[in-house]
């Protein structure tokens, strides 16, 4: 698709994939809204677009329906990123999770359909597979929900799914994997891992795994997830609209192996850094094992084609938060 002068909401534009996602929408010549509350999302992350006559910040709150139905108008296409991440958040304040994810979702879907928005692309999560083992995840397969969170984004899909059912608004949902890049933010209690561990390396602080290192994932660099966002916007495949794809790059890592790369890259900027020492702690409660993704699906019906691996990913991301930290 060609993207220029298309108008786009991205919610949750703020925060570190919506901004990442409004950078290429705008250099693509979209005209860019940005909804967000700056909950967890930042001022810094979007100042560069702020002199951009493209560029558009509405400062508003998803549970607002009417707020979500004005940020829909004239709208071509909606990113629905806004939402409060985090496993662990969402086990000590399950009550907002469920207002943010599921009843601001039910609002931006509600008026994304009301305003006539021709096309609905959400982030969803790798979560919803819960405590299935199956490996590598598949789309069709999934387990019994280990949080709240994981609740919150599988009644995303059912929603979506109902949607198109009842009143046939097409929408597709992106399952995304333990995202990291630029942008992603290192600070407070619910951090993601890579950033966390960045930040403490940078600071020659010990970086703690939880459990023995064992456990691995299938890390996610943004320039892939935003290429499945752009894919998902574009498509004009009947078959490939009311889906959700596994978003990740198709390959697992262990924690342990994440952090001695991690060590290695940054010793390149700071040598020092490489004496760092890490350490194990306890095992975190809703973890599963082992997350791998198929990504066959995306490949397949949207033309994904990851680019970066975790390591390339690493390289680029490390190199942006030694300069930017
Ligand atoms: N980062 C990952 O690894 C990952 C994995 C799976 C799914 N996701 C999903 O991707 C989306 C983006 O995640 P992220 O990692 O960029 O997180 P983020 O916290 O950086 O971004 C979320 C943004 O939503 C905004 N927001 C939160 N509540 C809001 C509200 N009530 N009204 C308006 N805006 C609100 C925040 O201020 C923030 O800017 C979320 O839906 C998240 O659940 C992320």
């Amino acid at each position: 698709m060609d993207f220029k002068n298309k108008r786009v909401l991205v919610t949750g534009g703020a925060g570190f994939i919506g901004s990442n996602l409004v950078e290429k929408l705008l250099s693509l010549g979209a005209n860019v809204s940005c909804l967000d509350n700056f909950a967890t999302g930042h001022r810094h992350n979007i100042a560069p677009f702020m002199q951009d006559s493209n560029f558009r910040l509405i400062e508003a709150d998803i549970r607002e329906l009417k707020a979500c139905l004005l940020a829909c108008e004239n709208q071509d296409i909606v990113f629905h990123q806004a939402a409060l991440g985090s496993v662990p958040r969402s086990i000590h304040d399950p009550i907002t999770s469920n207002d943010v994810n599921v009843s601001g979702f039910l609002n931006m879907i509600i008026s994304a359909r009301d305003a006539g928005v021709g096309r609905f692309v959400y982030a969803a999560s790798s979560s919803t597979y819960g405590d299935s083992e199956h490996l590598p995840k598949v789309e069709e397969i999934i387990g019994k929900p280990l949080s709240p969170y994981a609740i919150t984004k599988y009644v995303n899909e059912l929603y979506a799914d109902v949607f198109a059912r009842t009143y046939g608004f097409q929408s597709i949902g992106l399952r995304y994997f333990n995202v990291f890049g630029k942008k992603q933010d290192p600070e407070g209690a619910y951090a993601a891992v890579i950033p966390k561990w960045v930040k403490q390396f940078i600071r020659h602080e010990n970086p703690i795994i939880n459990g023995d290192g064992n456990y691995s994932r299938d890390f996610t660099y943004i320039e892939n997830v935003v290429q499945a966002n752009l894919l998902a916007a574009s498509t004009d495949d009947p078959a490939a609209l009311n889906q959700v794809y596994n978003v990740a790059f198709g390959d697992r890592t262990t924690l342990n192996q994440l952090a001695g790369w991690l060590r290695e890259i940054l010793a390149v900027y700071d040598p020092a850094i490489a004496d760092v020492e890490i350490i194990h702690g306890d095992f975190r409660k809703g973890d599963i094992p082992h997350s791998l993704a198929s990504v066959d699906k995306a490949k397949k019906l949207l033309g994904y084609n990851p680019q970066y691996n975790l390591r390339a990913g690493l390289e680029e991301a490390c190199k942006w938060y030694f300069h930017n930290l």
